[in-house]
């Protein structure tokens, strides 16, 4: 028997979809998903299932998750810098996070894919002008022109063809030794500057290294153990058409994997009671995300974790809270604790973004870097404290040296903002506040 009872790729149709975009023209919807229900998978099985076991480690404490990238990624951004921008930096953190912890770093991209965004406003006024709002790549235009903010099925084609080629890229990287840390200065990042998390960064590259030179002298290393890295892909699955038509049967296990990423997530819109998003993903193999703001309580996060996982299989679910600094001593310990005196095997994440987003006096989006530091540390400090522990951050970031959030090494203020304040959703990390996070974490995990 099954153990995924009276589920199938399409039921998920009997629920409630939230944040779905309304296409005029449903017969070109339709040849669209089935034109690229007969493409390749982006993603193996097998690698899914390795990073399940990555995940395992995780929820075991014998590892750490790094996830971030864009939070909205866009079809503009699919070139050969701006992929190799992004490894770089996820590179560059996972680094400073092994150094830090000793551990190993699961490194996973908002990448390849993150083009669908679950926006609460139906319109947004840009210069005067009353538009439908900006939903994502794979639904509509960011260009501030009505006809270009319709929704067109086309563009899930896009999705799959613009994933594919931002892959195709990150693995012939990986493969062509970009990681390798015999060569630690191909992550160099040209716009870093010369700030303090940079020079801190660089001390730690050569300690690494000396220490590799060393084991070397003895014969302890091989050369190619230190060029592997493993790298997974993950994205919102708010899209279900696009995510069912994505979904293979693997003949060998009969299982269903997602094969648009390795690590699709639940967005925190759309986990309640009655969710399509929960029905669809509880069918197929691959981990989940599952995102989870302040107003969502054990009430409802015990009952989608028996959905999503009833075998309480290990490494199937990153638990990734996103409760806001100031809300993390309210909510979290019952969170906490409902889940651990059940014996439910999550990974515990903290995404210390999107809690904490704020509005200038200008309206302008942002988030403070000491915020998002206090939201990691107080979530740390009680995960702790009730029988948990921190498996994994999630961060929106970006390589580039914008102005988006305020804070950090180069104390950016909210008249910074409009120098480069380039995101096309929500407010990131720029290069240095990402190294600096990341040292941030390595000590407060530090052994
Ligand atoms: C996101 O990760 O970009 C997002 C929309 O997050 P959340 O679902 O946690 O609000
Ligand atoms: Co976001």
């Amino acid at each position: 028997m099954s153990d995924r009872p009276n589920w199938a790729p399409d039921t998920w149709r009997r629920f409630e979809a939230l944040y779905q975009p309304e296409y005029e023209d449903l017969d070109s919807y339709d040849r669209v998903l089935e034109r690229i229900r007969g493409l390749p998978p982006l993603v193996m099985p097998a690698e899914v299932e390795e990073l399940k076991q990555n995940l395992v480690a995780a929820g075991r404490g014998e590892a750490f998750v790094l996830q971030g990238g864009n939070c909205a990624e866009t079809f503009a951004d699919c070139n050969s810098d701006s992929i190799a921008n992004k490894l770089r930096i996820l590179l560059q953190m996972s680094l400073i996070l092994r150094y830090g912890t000793r551990k190993p770093v699961v490194r996973i991209g908002r990448i390849a894919g993150q083009y669908a965004k679950p926006r609460t406003v139906a319109t947004e006024t840009i210069g005067g002008e009353e538009l439908p709002t900006y939903r994502g790549d794979a639904v509509n235009s960011w260009e501030p022109i009505p006809s270009a903010r319709r929704p067109d099925p086309q563009r899930l084609l896009d999705s799959y063809f613009h994933a594919a080629s931002v892959l195709n890229h990150i693995r012939a990287l990986l493969l062509a030794g970009f990681a390798d840390l015999h060569h630690p200065f191909n992550w160099n990042v040209v716009t870093s500057g010369n700030c303090e998390a940079w020079a801190e960064y660089e001390g730690i590259v050569e300690r690494i290294l000396d220490a590799i030179d060393f084991m070397e002298s003895i014969g302890g290393v091989r050369g190619e153990a230190l060029g592997k890295v493993d790298f997974y892909t993950s994205h919102e699955g708010l899209l279900l058409g696009f995510e069912e038509a994505m979904t293979r049967k693997d003949e060998e296990t009969g299982g269903f994997y997602d094969l648009s990423a390795h690590l699709p997530w639940i967005g925190a819109r759309t986990i309640g009671p009655g969710s399509a998003h929960v029905e669809f993903f509880r069918g197929v193999r691959n981990p989940i995300g599952v995102k989870v703001g302040p107003d969502a309580g054990p009430e409802i996060v015990i009952p989608l974790l028996e959905a999503l996982n009833p075998h309480n299989e290990e490494g199937r679910v990153v638990l990734i809270t996103r409760l806001g600094a100031g809300r993390v001593e309210e909510t979290l310990p019952s969170l906490v604790r409902s889940v651990v005196g059940m014996g439910m095997h999550v990974v515990w994440s903290c995404d210390p973004m999107h809690g904490n987003t704020v509005r200038t006096a200008d309206g302008v989006k942002t988030r403070d870097f000491s915020v998002i530091l206090d939201e990691l540390t107080r979530t740390h400090r009680l995960l702790g404290i009730h029988g948990a522990h921190l498996g994994g951050v999630h961060f929106e970031l970006t390589a580039q040296n914008v102005t988006e959030c305020i804070g950090g090494a180069e104390d950016l203020t909210s008249a910074d903002l409009n120098q480069k304040y380039q995101t096309y959703c929500d407010p990131r990390l720029n290069n240095s506040q990402s190294l600096q996070i990341a040292f941030q974490i390595a000590r407060m995990l530090g052994v």
